[in-house]
């Protein structure tokens, strides 16, 4: 009987598999949907009455299970980045001239669709989907398997036992969200703005039957890590994808020379509209995968790659009135007000004006009709005037002398275009200065955004950062929308918060010209925040990246009584004030022949894969950069060295080959 049962279970998951796959990746459907919906009804019984049997790769999975309380953080094992922009064909060209003086001439591209979606990393063991995260900061995003798996063009299970991560574009196809739309009409509910805020909304519900409602769809285009696949291209990577069972987007094309990458570009330019899904643009991916390793990465994304965005819709609407906000440093920022009207998706009744001089060069009026549209899409912003519809109604606008929240006299500081109020107490910037330390970059205080941050500010709960560590669940319920539930989560990511490591809370602490970048910096560099109170500003200086200013402006901040007592305090709480990254290497101390050298690799290596060099050079505190400038000190030069090695000689760089530098490592 259970060897029956046994079987029947597996033919019952591999048909519900290949009609799946049938349906929602090859879109040619060989069964009626009635057939699939009575065998995963069979499957659901028996699985049920058998508890035991059930596993993590079942088709069942896919109806949504029970609803967490809390999303997990991952770490993602390779960083997922994002792209540089281009936004027309000099941009491209520019890309493409840049790519050419890194590889060479022997460039071919992938051009794809830039799908309108959210982000998601996949992560498989051997041929099971373990996990699936959502972007996050690029480094840690969150756990939403359990959504994943009611997406149903994403295999529970691969067609061969490999270990990956898969990076692709969650999505809600335009039918699905016309639909979508059309019931919320009938019930008489607020539309959704747009696809992808649905996609991204359904994928971050505590509840999975909330997202496998939801027909919600996937391509993917990029292995995080291909290791041992085998393959060398990206298009070959694109190929292996749809072999191991994923939905690859088929309108890619593979073009040899950027003159085809722009005929490719204006195309879908043109066919976006028929579409049965949302792009924002084409992303433009070097094909080869040891030009991709030679290209690298600058900080933020790599060289080998660029998306370009389609040009931004323009829209018409009247300028009523400008408000005036004051941030977390004391700079005042006028916002347009404006008549609500629909831009890309969404409706936008605002605009950042940015500083006076912007209005007076655009010449805005009270009441005059404005040209919006939403800079990379994303943020509303002020074109520009049709003065030809003016009436002579339109009112001039100025900045006020005072500052329009704690109306202490607004200062504008030398060379800036900015007015600022200087006065520490004024409640804006305490308030602005909150909001940024619970943020992404800096604690990542989950479920204490702005709204509840400035309840909590004005009910005068809190009025400093360690005044959120104080916060008691009955405090909290009080507030307006929040229950239980979402008090008792908000008290465990404040909790949890505290063991960050110390860059958050450094950049938390809003440190005038202290970027994310630099807390790190700080943090790997000083270790404790005790370290980092009593280090002078020549010893500030002294650490790569920081300068003067920087420096200066930490020395003052730490010789502040306030912030000293701030931060004992957040010591008492139990806020951890130590870094627990990777720890920085001083290269005055490393006695190598790399040390604080800058080297480029160039050409085909032989005996080291690229990575492992720069690994290992970078361990004996060597700094590997991807092109010749007159600041490199050695070019390694494999076979086939092209354009980097004639840079190399021309500049007067040292050049090894590859035996030489293996050499040198051993030593
Ligand atoms: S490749 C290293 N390909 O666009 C970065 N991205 O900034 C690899 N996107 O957030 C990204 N369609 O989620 C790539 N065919 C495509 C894409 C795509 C959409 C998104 C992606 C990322 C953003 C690029």
């Amino acid at each position: 009987m259970s060897e029956q049962l046994h079987a029947r279970i597996e033919e019952l998951r591999n048909l519900l598999n290949k009609w799946n796959y049938e349906y929602h990746v090859l879109d040619q459907p060989t069964v009626p949907d009635s057939e699939y919906d009575n065998a995963l009804h069979e499957l659901i019984r028996l699985e049920t009455e058998n508890p035991d049997l059930l596993t993590a790769d079942s088709p069942s999975m896919r109806v949504g299970g029970a609803a967490l309380s809390v999303f997990e953080k991952v770490e993602h094992r390779t960083a997922m980045l994002s792209l540089g922009n281009a936004f027309n064909e000099e941009d491209l060209r520019d890309f493409d001239r840049k790519v050419r003086q890194g590889v060479g001439d022997q460039v071919s591209y992938m051009c794809e669709l830039k799908i309108d979606g959210l982000a998601v990393s996949l992560r498989y063991e051997d041929g099971l989907f373990v996990q699936g995260a959502t972007r996050g900061d690029g480094s840690i995003g969150e756990d939403i398997t359990q959504n994943l798996k009611t997406i149903r063009s994403i295999p529970l299970r691969l067609t061969k036992p490999y270990s990956l991560e898969v990076r692709g574009e969650a999505y809600m196809p335009k039918k699905s969200f016309e639909a979508l739309n059309e019931q919320k009409k009938l019930a008489g509910e607020e539309l959704f703005a747009n696809p992808r805020n649905v996609a991204a909304g359904s994928l971050r519900q505590l509840d999975p039957k909330l997202a496998a409602k939801r027909n919600l769809d996937i391509f993917v285009y990029g292995i995080g890590n291909v290791g041992s696949t085998g393959v060398t291209s990206h298009s070959q990577g694109l190929d292996l994808l749809h072999e191991l069972g994923f939905k690859t987007n088929p309108e890619r094309q593979k073009c040899a020379s950027i003159d085809e990458v722009i005929e490719y570009v204006q195309k879908w330019q043109e066919k976006r509209p028929n579409l049965a899904y949302e792009i924002d643009g084409i992303v433009i991916k070097v094909d080869s995968l040891e030009q991709q390793d030679e290209l690298g990465f600058t900080a933020k994304s790599p060289r080998w790659a660029i998306a370009y965005k389609f040009p931004a819709e323009e829209v018409v609407t009247k300028l009523i009135d400008i408000e005036l906000s004051v941030g977390r440093t004391g700079v005042v920022t006028p916002t347009a007000l404006l008549e609500p009207v629909r831009v890309a998706g969404t409706v936008v009744k605002r605009a950042s004006l940015h500083n006076e001089d912007l209005i007076r060069e655009k010449d805005i009026k009270l009441g005059d009709t404005v040209i919006v549209k939403k800079a990379g899409d994303i943020i509303p912003e002020v074109v520009g005037v049709l003065t030809e519809r003016r009436t002579g109604e339109e009112i001039d606008f100025s900045m006020p002398s005072h500052c329009p929240e704690c109306e202490s006299e607004l200062v504008r500081l030398d060379g800036e275009v900015a007015l600022r109020c200087i006065n520490p107490m004024c409640p804006a910037q305490i308030r602005e200065g909150l909001i940024h330390f619970v943020s992404r970059d800096a604690m990542n205080i989950d479920g204490l955004g702005e709204r509840v941050i400035s309840q909590l500010f004005e009910e005068k709960l809190i009025s400093d950062v360690a005044d959120i560590y104080r916060l008691e669940k009955d405090q909290l319920i009080q507030l307006e929308r929040m229950g239980d539930k979402s008090a008792t989560n908000l008290i465990n990511s404040i909790e949890a918060s505290k063991s960050n490591s110390l860059e958050k809370l450094l950049f938390g602490l809003g440190i005038r010209h202290v970027g994310a970048k630099a807390a790190k910096t700080l943090a790997q560099q000083f270790e404790t925040i005790e370290r980092l109170q009593e280090a002078t500003v020549d010893e500030l200086v002294a650490v790569n990246e920081i300068g003067d200013k920087m420096a200066e402006s930490v020395a003052t901040y730490f010789n502040n009584p306030e912030v000293q007592k701030l931060i004992s305090e957040l010591r008492d709480l139990g806020v951890n004030l130590v870094y627990n990254g990777p720890k920085a290497v001083n290269v005055a101390d490393i006695d190598s022949y790399f040390a604080g050298k800058t080297v480029v690799l160039t050409g085909k290596l032989e005996i080291l894969s690229r990575n492992e060099a720069k690994e290992k050079i970078e361990l004996l505190g060597g700094k590997v950069s991807g092109s010749v400038s007159k600041k490199t000190d050695l070019l390694i030069a494999g076979e086939a060295a092209g354009s980097k090695l004639e840079a190399a000689q021309k500049h007067g760089v040292e050049i090894w080959d590859e035996a030489r530098l293996v050499e040198e490592l051993k030593k």
